[in-house]
């Protein structure tokens, strides 16, 4: 059976990782979330002062950018890849709100998104993929064989975030929440490299009122119809 690649973009909290991964590993193609390797750059930056509330040195950021080196590897107690950056295992640190908070000013870096359009583009390379983020089906794989691009209400968005960082204990309101979403969607759509566009060929799919199961069924078809 041929191997195709597939596209997953969309707004933020619209659920495209959790699809991307049930995907892949229906297909059994490699699953990979750049939207984690984003955060583990904005990671870096505020680990080491790059970035802060009141300060942003782009340029020291990017004279250090051959010192990053981010990869994943799978995680053998819950099947899925971890993000390392240079040699620690960050999967947990990148997913707090405080990182959310900065990670779209990091992602506007033009150099940054070069080295890592770049590491994905190699990661696809033999195709076997669904990959998800902002700019897969318009600037990393414009020739993806399918592109979904997932929308969802702000607010149906935020109630699932906020519901799953309440899970994993951190202390966040959903009025924070929201606003990061927001936020976020603004300076995504609204950078001048790569900003998160629908490709013209994508499919769209609000899944604002579709459950898991239903939006993976639906996905399901469209990815069978290429294969
Ligand atoms: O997907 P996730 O919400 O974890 O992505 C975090 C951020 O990384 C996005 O808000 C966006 O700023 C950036 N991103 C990007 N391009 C991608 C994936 C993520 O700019 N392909």
């Amino acid at each position: 059976m041929q191997k195709i690649t597939i596209a997953i973009d969309g707004f933020s909290s619209t659920g495209k990782s959790t699809i991307a991964k049930q995907l892949a590993k229906h297909l059994g193609y490699i699953y990979v979330d750049t939207g984690a390797m984003y955060r583990a750059v904005t990671y870096y930056a505020m680990k080491y002062d790059f970035i802060n509330a009141t300060h942003f040195d782009v340029v020291g950021l990017v004279s250090k950018l051959h010192d990053i080196v981010v990869y994943f590897k799978l995680n053998q107690e819950t099947g899925s890849a971890d993000v390392y950056l240079n040699g620690e295992n960050i999967e947990q640190a990148i997913r707090t709100l405080e990182v959310s908070n900065f990670v779209s000013q990091v992602a506007a870096i033009p150099e940054v998104r070069y080295q890592l359009v770049k590491q994905q583009q190699k990661m696809g390379a033999k195709k076997g993929i669904v990959m998800d983020g902002r700019d897969i089906g318009t600037v990393v794989f414009p020739e993806a064989e399918l592109k979904i691009f997932m929308t969802a209400s702000a607010e149906t968005r935020a109630t699932r975030r906020f519901n799953e960082l309440i899970n994993k204990g951190e202390v966040v309101t959903y009025t924070d929440v929201l606003h990061n979403i927001e936020e976020r969607d603004f300076l995504d759509s609204n950078r001048e490299d790569s900003p998160l566009r629908k490709a013209a060929d994508a499919i769209e799919i609000d899944n604002s009122n579709l459950t898991i199961a239903q939006q993976f069924q639906e996905i399901v078809k469209l990815a069978e119809a290429e294969i």
